[in-house]
């Protein structure tokens, strides 16, 4: 008997039928670190009228982060904010703000931000703002939660959008699905296949949270 778990099989909580409900288009800020793969799936699911909103700045951290040239293909505003430039999270998290206020944003979109924030950022957008992480929180918090997840020998993994609050990982979930682990993933493989439900529940998760709110 061969046990191996079926690598398309996933699972999403809470199952939302539809998330273009808005009437007005939130106006979104994302802020990211890397790759910026979170942004396109949230600019695609706009463009797609899979969720009301637009794009009104991505903020980015990192100079060489490949989310900016994501940002300009799909002409939304990339703003560097480079956190080496400042003398303590506060005095980065404060032009951050005056930035998210600069391009009139309503909800804080965390997709794949690599810094903690500080009060000065949470208190100025109360519950509205959202972050993605790759593991089925509360387990795996903090950076290498793949990793975690595969040297601690669970065998279903998966993604979590949640508020965010000032602990790190922590605040209250909105959304999460679920992937088995396969016998031979690799730490690529499996975040490979948990990005492909990320992209799928961050637009989502945003409309909820949206729905939520009003
Ligand atoms: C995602 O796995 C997200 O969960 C984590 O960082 C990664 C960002 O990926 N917080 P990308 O830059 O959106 O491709």
């Amino acid at each position: 008997m061969t046990l191996r778990p079926d690598s398309s099989v996933s699972l999403v909580s809470p199952q939302i039928q539809d998330a273009f409900t808005q009437s007005t288009p939130l106006k979104l800020g994302i802020m990211a670190s890397g790759s910026g793969s979170n942004f396109e799936a949230v600019a695609q699911a706009i463009k797609d009228k899979q969720l009301n909103a637009q794009i009104q700045v991505l903020i980015y951290n990192n100079p060489d982060a490949y989310a900016a040239v994501r940002a300009s293909n799909w002409n939304v505003p990339a703003v560097l904010l480079n956190h080496r430039d400042y003398d303590s999270r506060e005095e980065f998290d404060r032009q951050i703000v005056q930035t998210l206020r600069q391009y009139d944003v309503d909800w804080v979109i965390m997709a794949g931000w690599m810094r903690l924030v500080t009060e000065v950022l949470i208190d100025a957008f109360p519950n509205k703002i959202i972050n993605i992480h790759p593991s089925l929180l509360p387990s795996f918090k903090g950076s290498r939660a793949v990793e975690q997840a595969l040297a601690t020998g669970v065998k279903i993994a998966g993604c979590t959008v949640h508020l965010v609050c000032l602990e790190m990982d922590s605040g209250p979930i909105l959304m999460q699905a679920a992937v088995p682990i396969l016998p031979d993933d690799t730490p690529e493989t499996l975040h490979a296949r948990i990005q492909v439900q990320e992209h799928r529940i961050l637009p989502q998760a945003i409309a909820l949270a949206a729905q939520q709110a009003s």
